[in-house]
């Protein structure tokens, strides 16, 4: 680092101030990947000695009592239209939460209309209204708070409107502007409510405009994933390789020709997962703890994985597993023209956990019908069997036709299962092919979006687990790998203070 670049940091005595800004976070509202990487991230920086805080809304499932909130803003107004003659509001609250070590304190943003009276997280029409009141509501409640952070933070589209008025209407506030963005993208093919591949020229965002107006039918077209790359300091995805992926037609979502434009403040750091919760030593959720020094204890975990899903008794027989959301990126598909012939060829069960999509569903519901004995299904979200069957299978599937990071690879891994994956995104940075002359590597990759690819590499891994002792080092290989959050805490630390240093260009 130059000796000006050092100076400049020298600067920064203080603790950094750093403020989340999400749609979901766990405990407080948990949907996916996205809420448990700012609840872990986030316990991670206060770790580095960072001053964290996180601002979500209110949702009506978020329990007040519970986490005893305390009002610190009463009738925050917050501006709807810049355009109207005389300014509109939507009148909110905030709510604070401060919790004893390790967790950050929390701010919510209560809202009747919009939070409180709305069961789900995601998937209503006005979700650009919610998401756009959330952005405004964080900047209007920093205006007039005491405590007012170096860098936000922000995920996903939900937060794109963020760094836009930031940029714009804010540009002019003596608080305001000193605050730096870090956008950081988890997936990119969500960009709004609509699909941004069917947008037609007329309704095409360009987000040079200004924000619409909250009730304005051009907010619901308003692409906010591309608003949060151009008016951030700095975009970040959840892996390396993800962040170079996105710069092609390939995977760049429409977004690629922009991406590559603003490339210098784009970064890729790998998701961690939460150490002290996912040990299979000292784990509560599955039926036997187990190390890498006791392994035969693992087999306990297999027999009952085939007992809860009735399946034959057997610890000879391979149980593939797969967990998660149901969708086209998950690469299911390519399960459809092999799984009949894995489980009649080989002598192997199969299970699956997850929620999605209907013709996934009744793909894997026919399949169990017609092989009771070898094919258990649960296609319903249930984290607990989910842990389950990372400690009770041998290969796990990861097909994903895109993975930003992907976090069951991690889990499997971390519990002895081996992982079978697609070469992308973080299952690319996470996962090494195993090489039987070497020994080496900590599960099987294959790179072609396609059956065949995929079968192949499912035939390795069967044929490699014949050999037991050379699987019990794999499994020990996979089981060492280290994905903790301070490794990638330590690299968004340095990546908040790039955001402080350099001006990026535009
Ligand atoms: C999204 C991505 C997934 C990633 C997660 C957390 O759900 O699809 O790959 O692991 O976000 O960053």
């Amino acid at each position: 680092m130059s000796d000006s670049i050092t100076k400049k940091l020298s600067l920064f005595k203080k603790p950094l101030k750093v403020l989340f800004v999400a749609a979901e976070v766990h405990p407080y509202a948990t949907i996916g990947g996205l809420g448990m990487v700012v609840f872990s991230l986030s316990r991670a920086l206060k770790k580095l000695g960072v001053d964290v805080r996180i601002f979500m809304p209110k949702y009506a499932l978020i329990d007040e009592k519970k986490y005893r909130l305390e009002i610190i803003s009463e009738g925050l107004r917050v501006p709807t239209d810049e355009t109207a003659e005389e300014k509109k509001f939507l009148i909110c609250n905030v709510k604070r939460y401060l919790p004893t070590d390790p967790d950050v304190p929390v701010y919510f943003l209560e809202n009747m209309e919009y939070y409180e009276k709305r069961s789900n997280v995601y998937g209503y029409s006005d979700d650009p209204i919610r998401f756009t009141l959330l952005s405004r509501g964080v900047l209007e409640f920093l205006r007039q708070s005491d405590w007012v952070p170096d860098i936000i933070n922000c995920a996903d589209w939900h937060t794109g409107a963020l760094p836009n008025y930031l940029k714009t209407i804010y540009n002019q506030d003596p608080i305001l502007t000193k605050i730096k963005t870090v956008f950081s993208i988890h997936n990119l093919s969500h960009q709004g409510v609509f699909d941004h591949r069917f947008v037609s020229e007329l309704d095409f965002d360009d987000g040079k405009s200004l924000i619409a107006p909250f009730f304005s039918e051009k907010l619901s077209k308003q692409n906010f994933m591309r608003r949060g790359v151009i008016y951030s300091d700095i975009v970040n995805t959840v892996s390396e390789t993800y962040s170079r992926e996105i710069l092609t037609k390939e995977y760049g979502e429409r977004l690629d020709d922009l991406l590559k434009e603003v490339r210098t403040k784009v970064f890729g750091i790998l998701n961690g997962l939460d150490y002290r919760e996912l040990n299979p030593a000292t784990d509560k959720l599955i039926p036997f703890n187990f190390s890498i020094s006791n392994l035969k204890r693992r087999i306990k975990n297999k027999i009952h994985l085939q007992k809860e899903f009735n399946l034959e008794i057997s610890l000879d027989i391979p149980i593939l597993g797969m967990v998660g959301r149901l969708s086209g990126q998950k690469g299911i598909d390519l399960l459809f023209p092999i799984l009949e012939t894995l489980i009649s060829e080989f002598n192997i069960q199969f299970v699956a956990v997850g929620a999605g999509e209907a013709k996934y569903r009744t793909f894997f519901e026919e399949i169990a019908k017609k092989f009771p004995k070898k094919v258990g299904c649960h296609l319903m979200f249930d984290f607990v069997l989910a842990r389950r069957v990372f400690t009770g299978c041998d290969l796990f599937l990861i097909p994903s036709k895109f993975e930003p990071c992907g976090i069951t690879q991690m889990e499997a891994m971390r519990y002895g299962a081996i992982p079978v994956v697609r070469k992308t995104g973080g299952l690319a940075d996470t996962v090494e092919d195993f090489d039987p002359k070497k020994n080496s590597g900590n599960g099987f990759v294959f790179e072609d979006f396609n059956a065949y690819a995929f079968f192949g590499a499912i035939v390795r891994a069967l044929e490699t687990y014949k050999h037991k002792k050379i699987w019990q080092e794999l499994m020990k290989r996979a089981m060492k790998a280290d994905f903790s959050w301070e490794v990638s805490a330590k690299k968004y630390f340095e990546l908040y203070k790039k955001a402080l240093v350099f001006v990026f260009k535009k």
